[in-house]
Parts: C-alpha cells; sequence; structure tokens
C-alpha cells in the first residue's frame, strides 16, 4: 500500500511520540522504551494500523510495535490515535532490516495481508519467504510465534509451504475465519474490506 504524498507527513511523524525515530539505538533493548518485562508482539506491515491499535487496546499487558515502509500510510495510523495508548509504539521502516533492529526479544509476529508479490522472481520479497524467516530467527526470543491472515490463497499456501521447510508447526489454522471462529478477533483495513466483499479469509499460526 503507497498512498499518496500525505502533506505534513514526515512533520507528524517528527512530532508523533509513538513514532521511535532512534529505533537502531534499542537493539536488545526494546523492554526500555515499555519500562516494563511484558511480552513483545511485532505487526510486519501494519498499514494504517487499525490492527496493531485495536490489539494494544484490547491487551494493555503485551507491548505491541507496529512496522510501516512508508510515511504516506504510517501517518493514518498516527492519526487514528484519539487516547493514550502507552503499550504502542510504531516504526518506520523496511522489513528487510528487521534483523538489525531486535535482538533476541520478540515473542510474536504478525503478518497480515502481506503483499503477495506475485512474480516468482520477487519471491524474497514475500514476508514469510525463507528468506524473511531466517531474519525472523534473530529477532525471536527462544519461542517463536507467527500469526498470519491473508485473502490470498497462493500467498497462503505458499507461506504454509515455508514454514513447513523451516519446521514451524501448525498450532492453529483456519480456511475461512469469519465461519469458523472469529471469538477475540481484531481486523485488519483488508480484512475487512475482503470480508464484506464475500471472500475467505485464512489464517494460520506457526510456532517453533
Ligand atoms: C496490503 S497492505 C496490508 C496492510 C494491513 N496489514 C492490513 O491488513 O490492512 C501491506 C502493507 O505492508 C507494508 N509493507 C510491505 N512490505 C513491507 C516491508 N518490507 N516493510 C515494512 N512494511 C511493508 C505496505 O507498505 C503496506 O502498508
Amino acid at each position: 500500500m503507497r498512498l499518496r504524498n500525505v502533506k505534513g507527513a514526515r512533520t507528524i511523524i517528527e512530532n508523533s511520540t509513538y513514532v521511535l525515530k532512534n529505533y537502531e539505538e534499542y537493539k536488545g533493548k526494546f523492554k526500555m522504551i515499555f519500562n516494563n518485562d511484558n511480552p513483545i508482539h511485532v505487526e510486519i506491515g501494519m498499514g494504517k494500523g487499525d490492527f496493531i491499535i485495536g490489539m494494544a487496546k484490547k491487551y494493555p499487558s503485551i507491548n505491541f510495535i507496529g512496522i510501516e515502509k512508508y510515511d504516506s500510510v504510517i501517518v493514518r495510523a498516527i492519526e487514528k490515535i484519539n487516547e493514550e495508548i502507552p503499550n504502542l509504539k510504531l516504526i518506520r521502516m523496511d522489513a528487510d532490516k528487521i534483523s538489525e533492529v531486535f535482538n533476541k526479544e520478540i515473542e510474536t509476529v504478525y503478518l497480515n495481508f502481506s503483499d503477495p508479490w506475485p512474480k516468482n522472481r520477487h519471491e524474497n520479497r514475500r514476508l514469510t519467504s525463507l528468506n524473511f524467516l531466517k531474519k525472523y530467527d534473530n529477532i525471536f526470543k527462544k519461542n517463536k510465534t507467527i500469526i498470519m491472515k491473508t485473502d490470498n490463497r497462493k500467498l497462503f499456501e505458499f507461506s504454509i509451504i515455508q514454514f513447513s521447510n523451516y519446521d514451524y508447526k501448525i498450532d492453529s489454522i483456519s480456511l475461512d475465519l469469519y465461519k469458523d471462529n472469529i471469538k477475540d478477533n481484531v481486523s485488519t483495513e483488508y480484512e475487512k474490506k475482503f470480508n464484506s466483499l464475500g471472500f475467505p479469509i485464512y489464517k494460520v499460526i506457526v510456532k517453533k
């Protein structure tokens, strides 16, 4: 998702206390930012933030960090924060660098409606490719959990194979989330859109 340039986006990001600017300095020490030992969960490609903001409000004893590549998108998330959420931070960065930013401190990674990159030659850009799974090794604490939702069946199938090849075990899976179980579900922008169009939402939780 790349939105047209948003006027003043840079200034809004600079002024936001939710956006971590000097995030590289916290490698291995992110708990200092939250001032507690609560688990840290990360959403990669958070888009306009509905999910990560909703999760942070719903689970105050978990710390949430949303990562997004584009200024024009992260600024939309900042605009949605209308109350103090002490367990939420945002980082504007390309997830390609994620293993340089965190060190053995993350418990769960959420991948919601990630870009499918359908061309074979772009396989390494998919956030569930072996390329990225290797990077996540470095950021996770001992136990690793990835929670993925998508409307894209091909990306879903590809991801299951990648997870399995990299020794992740399926903890739970749904081929139609809204028929199976949406109890406790926090939806994303894309999820709302695709569900309203009647498309099935796929979800898998894998652990290692
Ligand atoms: C299709 S949108 C989904 C947004 C949101 N997760 C949702 O479900 O509504 C994918 C988002 O991931 C971001 N993104 C894609 N690749 C990324 C990367 N390598 N690092 C950080 N963000 C990325 C895009 O800019 C976009 O906002």
